[in-house]
């Protein structure tokens, strides 16, 4: 049998309709979440990012701004915006979008953003609470890869969960996610990364293989085990003549040598990706849930 094909599209469609309904709710008590959102600069790539998350924001409902700096924009700058949304009611969340020019200092930025409205899960107090179990924001990514595979049936618990890459992005908040001592998570974990010897050894024991390590196609067949269960989150670009772009995307995982061995797979695009942005919605919504109650 092939693999199940695992679709963040359709679980993050299903996640937004649910949304709706608490956006709704809040309304209704004369509450509507708010999320900030600061771009500094015009790198495509982030600029595509910003008007997915702003577009999903208005879907639901919800209101959304985006605070648009130039790419000259000095920290002082930077986090004088922050301040701003930090003190400013109408939002209950505020992501800063990354990469930032190299003069100001992500980390900075980041810590400066109020605990309440850090929607992206990375305030350093925030990573404290993920790491002890306590309610906050998740990380987004990594939050929805644990969604997908709830609610796919592939639920973590007592379930081998091999994690390929140890960002501070993915997957260490994945790790601090999924060993909690709670329904939809209780895996055992481990983590890989470019110190690990013999990479196959662990990938194979995986009864859920998570990649998210920015390596084209590194994972192949022969590095899993019949039945195992794959949450792809790399993206990568590869050269591609055929494409009007020159390149297509591919995650770390090669997708169609997969196919006949594992469970289920999730594609890239179409798999992780959808879910991210959902994610930080689901923030900003429990955000706004906290502060009305
Ligand atoms: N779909 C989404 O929404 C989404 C969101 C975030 C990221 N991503 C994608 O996910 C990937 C990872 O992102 P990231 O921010 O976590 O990347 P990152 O900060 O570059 O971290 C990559 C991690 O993978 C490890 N690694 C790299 N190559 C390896 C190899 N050949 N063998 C074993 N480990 C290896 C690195 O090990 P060391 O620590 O030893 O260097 C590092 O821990 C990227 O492709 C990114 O575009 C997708």
């Amino acid at each position: 049998m092939p693999a199940k094909i695992i679709y963040g599209k359709e679980i993050s469609a299903q996640i937004r309709v649910e949304l709706k309904e608490r956006v709704d709710r809040l309304k209704a008590r004369g509450v509507t979440p708010g999320l900030g959102v600061v771009l500094v600069g015009e790198d495509p790539a982030s600029v595509s990012y910003v008007t997915a998350k702003a577009k999903g924001a208005e879907e639901i409902g919800m209101f959304e701004e985006t605070i648009r700096l130039l790419p000259t924009s000095t920290e002082e700058e930077v986090l004088a915006t922050v301040d701003r949304l930090n003190r400013d009611p109408r939002f209950n969340g505020i992501l800063v979008q990354l990469p930032l020019p190299k003069w100001v200092n992500p980390d900075k930025v980041i810590s400066f953003i109020s605990v309440e409205k850090d929607v992206d899960g990375f305030h350093p107090i925030n990573v404290g609470k993920l790491l002890r179990g306590e309610p906050c924001a998740i990380p987004c990514t990594p939050y929805g890869v644990v969604q997908m595979l709830i609610r796919s049936g592939y639920s973590p618990e007592g379930k081998h969960v091999v994690i390929c890459g140890r960002s501070n992005l993915v997957g260490k908040p994945l790790a601090a996610l999924l060993v909690q001592k709670k329904k939809g998570a209780n895996a055992t974990v481990t983590i890989c990364h470019t110190g690990t010897k013999d990479l196959p050894s662990f990938t194979k024991q995986a009864d859920i293989l998570v990649a998210a390590m920015g390596a084209p196609r590194v994972i192949t067949a022969g590095m899993i085990r019949e039945g195992c269960v794959v949450i792809d989150v790399g993206v990568n670009r590869v050269p591609d003549p055929a494409s009007p772009k020159g390149y297509r995307l591919v995650g770390d995982c090669d997708f169609d040598g997969m196919l006949k061995k594992a469970e289920a797979i999730t594609p890239v695009p179409g798999g992780v990706g959808p879910m991210t942005v959902t994610m930080l919605l689901l923030n900003t919504v429990e955000a706004a849930e906290r502060k009305a109650n």
